[in-house]
Parts: C-alpha cells; structure tokens; sequence
C-alpha cells in the first residue's frame, strides 16, 4: 500500500474541519433553544401557594374590608405579577372569611355596602347583583352563585391567601 493512500488531501483537511466546528457551532446555538422550549415544561408545577397579603391577622375586623394583593401568574414561559383582591372579615364566630370580590353573574367587581338601599350586602352595581355577608347570592337577583371564598393561612402573625374555589351554586 502507497504511503499515498493514507494521506489526507487539503480539501479533505478542510471539510472535516470545516464540519467538526460547524457542527460544534450548531450544538452551541440550538442547545440553549432547545432549553429554553423544553425547561419550563419540566419544571415542577407550585401547588397550594399562599400570599402574604401585609395584612395583620390582629387588624382583621367583622365588617368586611377590601384587601389588595398580587400573585405571581407563570405560565410556561411567562411570569408576570397579577392583582387580586379580597373582602376579609372575621364571622361571628371569629372565622376569618376571605371572599372573591368577582361577581359570579358576569365577572363585575361587587362592593360591600355598595347599595344604599341594601346595607350590610355585597352588592354588584353592573345589573344589581346582590350578597349575603357570608357571600349567599340572593335569589331574584342576577347570580346565580355565592362568591368564591380564598382559602387563607395566619403565618407570623399575616393573613396569606391561596386560590379562591367556588363554593356550590344556591
Ligand atoms: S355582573 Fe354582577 S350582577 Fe351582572
């Protein structure tokens, strides 16, 4: 066999190098593509998460209050801060309730003690939609559910919400 033959022509020097390092130059573009489509699909998803809303349980009256808050909404790819907010107030029993300010007709926000004619209500002003303390729809008004309730946790002393979960048609 010719010594001839083992050689490794110019040309050929050039195409395998040119290869290995365009190749190597691809791996190193597509990998952080393909980390970022693929990443936030494989993250865990956060369950049952709480908000400190700086509201002291101690400062918690029996006549509701308007508490604002935000949590942060991600979805796949996306984290943005999103405000919410609550009507909180301690029951009789000295229970804190955290109700849904959205209105289960069509989703206006309804105000405690927004109807001078229905004291002592939450009352939806886009069509007269009217609640209970307790946030009982009141039958023969537009809705036709109570307001979502926030589940709630005291920690250190600080109301913290979670979801607001429906709580069964009346
Ligand atoms: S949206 Fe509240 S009564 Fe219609």
């Amino acid at each position: 066999m010719s010594e001839n033959k083992h050689r490794v022509s110019r040309r050929q020097f050039l195409n395998y190098t040119l290869t290995g390092v365009g190749g190597f130059m691809a791996a190193g573009m597509l990998m952080p593509m393909v980390r970022f489509a693929v990443d936030p699909v494989l993250q865990p998803k956060a369950a049952g998460e709480f908000v400190n809303t700086n509201v002291k349980e101690s400062d918690i009256k029996e006549e509701p209050t308007r508490v604002d808050f935000t949590i942060k909404q991600k979805d796949a790819w996306h984290e943005a801060e999103e405000p919410k907010s609550a009507w909180v107030y301690k029951n009789e029993k000295g229970e804190i309730v955290a109700l849904s300010p959205i209105c289960k007709h069509l989703g206006c926000t309804v105000n405690w003690n927004g109807d001078k004619s229905n004291p002592n209500m939450f009352f939806c002003p886009c069509h007269g939609g009217l609640y209970e303390k307790n946030g009982d729809n009141v039958p023969g008004t537009p809705p036709s559910a109570p307001l979502d309730e926030y589940e709630y946790k005291i920690q250190d002393g600080f109301l913290y919400l979670g979801k607001a979960k429906p709580r069964g048609g009346a």
